[in-house]
């Protein structure tokens, strides 16, 4: 039999705690709530009214029940408060001697059977434990922010955790109605092992001017369905709390470079921009506590008028914005016959450019023809697209063999095979037929636009433009400008993105541009903690999946985008950046070598052959 628990303690009512009594209070669990001030008592009030105040005006609760839930709530300032209940979760700032300080004294007042948790992130519970007289009696509860609505709580035992105590609180979880994962304690656990390198690295990114705020968390959610931008997330968990755990996992766990907090970071926490709880952090919030961002003199200018300006560097607190007018663009050519290729005729014909499309000979012209043909119907069919408006893009399509076709385009977007030396070249034959001021864009995912744009001898001229595929699907363009790349040429691109109805975010050019460089290395830290037997690829799914809202997990994305894509962007992340920890997984290394490749050899890290 599971032990009942009638009446649980929490213990700080912050970001995570004033979430966490609503969790037990929704589910008819008393609550003692313990802050260490009246003043604090009084926020953590304040956070939990509002937010079930959020959940009536959604219809997500009814006015009696958030009632009730407030009954069974009961504030008080100091832990001598906590001597009768079940259970203790403790969610106060990330400091472990502040902790075990805690654990200390919750060891003296509450009942010698009470269970003591921890919602820490990355500190050991196992060291908080040992500052008890009961360490088989403490355990991990880690939930996710916002704990109202995340799904997932990892359960994390020590070494000494009795299995009781596991089992009691794994069926509490299930009472609450969340899904748990059962680990050991390491720092970071799994999501937030897999999470912060990620975060620590779009903080790099910001610091270092490589993409604006905006751009980056447009990149991530936009190119890889995330529910937020890395950047929108850090300010969410709070720039302080988000320190602590870099600095915590950094020194637990190996001293990862990735994880060694980045300078801005402590920066803006000393600096009191601690993310929404603050009224500022990344973005600027209409106050304190809330979800609305408000324009700040970082905003791009761009978002902000719509209209001619772009905004290239930005710093956080000081609007270095550029501006550029962007040229005219009517007619575009587009060289190659592929998948790209293919889709992004599809796209700017659709939006009513006239499309010069280059290929190597009338056969494969007639072969993309038939292609671009067959998607539109596919969007006539589905009642995206209305007949006419298939015939008239297909009318603003010519078909051509030779370069010499592009000599009046006002743009051109090559799209032709992955090699340097084929990309080159072909540039240096743009560069002698198109007419001046006319923008050459690559929509190479991997290699150097630096390197291609100094083929012509019009480098300022050069500029990455990186769709996804299905290009007509996908709502994302990476703006790639390299250091000789003009400001109206970024203009110009990011004008057309617009026009094409895409998001045109803008980055420097290295390897991976903003979402594969964000991206590949988490599925890579996915392997490795796969191939260190720390938990299985279902578990690892499910806590990013339903601890931090990604539409797959790591595995499930590895097996569809290919172990061997994954493994090559890897290896250039590798090779550009030198950094230790983005050298690809033997594991992932091994599947590939074993041609378990992912869903398109019908085996990856799951077996599909039966699916
Ligand atoms: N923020 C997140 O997204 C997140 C997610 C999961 C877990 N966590 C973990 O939850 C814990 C709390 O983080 P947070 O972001 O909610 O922090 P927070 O700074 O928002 O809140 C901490 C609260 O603890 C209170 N407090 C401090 N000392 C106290 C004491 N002696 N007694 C009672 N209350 C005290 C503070 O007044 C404050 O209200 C940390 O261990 C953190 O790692 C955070």
């Amino acid at each position: 039999m599971a032990r009942e628990f009638s009446t649980v303690g929490v213990v700080g009512l912050g970001t995570m705690g004033a979430g966490i009594v609503e969790v037990f209070a929704r589910n008819g669990i008393d609550v003692v709530a313990v802050e260490i001030s009246e003043p604090a008592l009084e926020r953590g009030r304040a956070t939990l009214t509002a937010s079930t105040d959020r959940a009536v005006a959604k219809g997500k609760l009814a006015p009696a029940d958030r009632d009730a839930l407030h009954e069974r709530v009961h504030f008080a300032v100091g832990l001598p408060a906590l001597h009768s209940v079940d259970l203790v979760i403790e969610a106060v700032p990330e400091h472990l001697d502040l902790k075990q300080r805690i654990f200390a004294e919750l060891d003296r007042v509450c009942r010698p059977e009470a269970i003591l948790a921890t919602n820490t992130s990355s500190l050991s519970v196992t060291e908080i434990s040992v500052a008890t007289t009961r360490p088989n009696q403490v355990i991990g509860i880690h939930f996710f922010n916002p704990a109202p609505v995340m799904k997932l709580v990892e359960v994390v035992r020590t070494v000494v955790t009795s299995p009781e105590v596991v089992a009691d609180v794994e069926a509490l979880c299930a009472r609450l109605g969340k899904v748990d994962v059962t680990i050991n304690d390491r720092a970071g656990f799994i999501a937030n092992a897999l999470l912060f390198g990620y975060l620590n690295h779009a903080v790099a990114m910001v610091e270092s001017h490589y993409a604006a705020r905006e751009d980056i968390d447009a990149a991530m959610k936009l190119g890889c369905g995330l529910p937020m931008g890395p950047l929108a997330l850090m300010d969410l968990i709070g720039l302080d709390t988000a320190y602590e755990i870099l600095d915590t996992m950094y020194r637990r766990g190996g001293r990862d470079r990735r994880h060694a907090p980045v300078p801005l970071l402590k920066q803006m926490v000393t600096a009191g921009l601690l993310g929404r709880k603050s009224g500022r952090g990344f973005y600027t919030y209409e106050r304190p506590g809330s979800p609305v961002v408000v324009p700040d003199g970082a905003t791009d200018a761009a978002v902000a008028d719509g209209a001619r300006a772009i905004y290239a560097e930005v710093g956080i607190g000081s609007a270095r914005s550029e501006l550029a007018s962007p040229a005219v663009v009517t007619k575009v050519g587009i060289v190659g016959s592929g998948t790209m290729a293919t889709g992004i005729i599809e796209v700017f014909a659709k939006a009513g450019y006239e499309v010069v499309s280059v290929t190597r000979g009338a056969e494969k012209s007639a072969t993309v023809c038939e292609a671009v043909k067959t998607s539109l119907n596919k969007g006539v069919v589905r009642g995206r697209l209305t007949e006419a408006d298939r015939d008239a893009a297909l009318g603003r399509i010519g078909w051509s063999a030779t370069l010499d076709h592009l000599a009046d385009v006002d743009l051109v977007v090559e799209a032709v095979v992955e090699e340097l030396s084929v990309k080159k070249a072909l540039f240096a034959s743009l560069d002698e037929i198109c007419k001046p001021g006319v923008v050459l864009a690559t929509t190479t995912s991997s290699l150097p636009v630096i390197d291609v744009a100094m083929a012509t001898h019009r480098p300022a001229d050069v500029v990455g433009l990186h769709f996804f595929n299905p290009a007509p699907v996908m709502p994302l363009v990476e703006v790639v400008r390299t250091i000789r790349t003009s400001p109206e040429a970024t203009a110009t691109v990011r004008a057309v993105c617009a026009a094409l109805g895409k998001t045109g975010v803008v980055c420097g050019d290295r390897s991976g541009f903003i979402v594969n460089a964000l991206l590949f290395p988490y599925l890579n830290d996915a392997v490795k903690m796969l191939e260190a037997s720390y938990s299985t690829a279902d578990d690892i799914d499910h806590a990013m999946k339903l601890g931090c809202g990604y539409p797959m997990g790591p595995f499930e994305l590895l097996d569809v985008v290919g172990l061997d894509i994954a493994l090559a962007i890897q290896r250039e992340l590798y090779l550009e950046l030198r950094e230790p920890g983005f050298a690809p997984a033997p594991l992932l290394e091994h599947l590939v070598t074993a041609g378990y490749l992912g869903r398109k050899t019908r085996r990856g890290f799951r077996d599909h052959s039966h699916r």
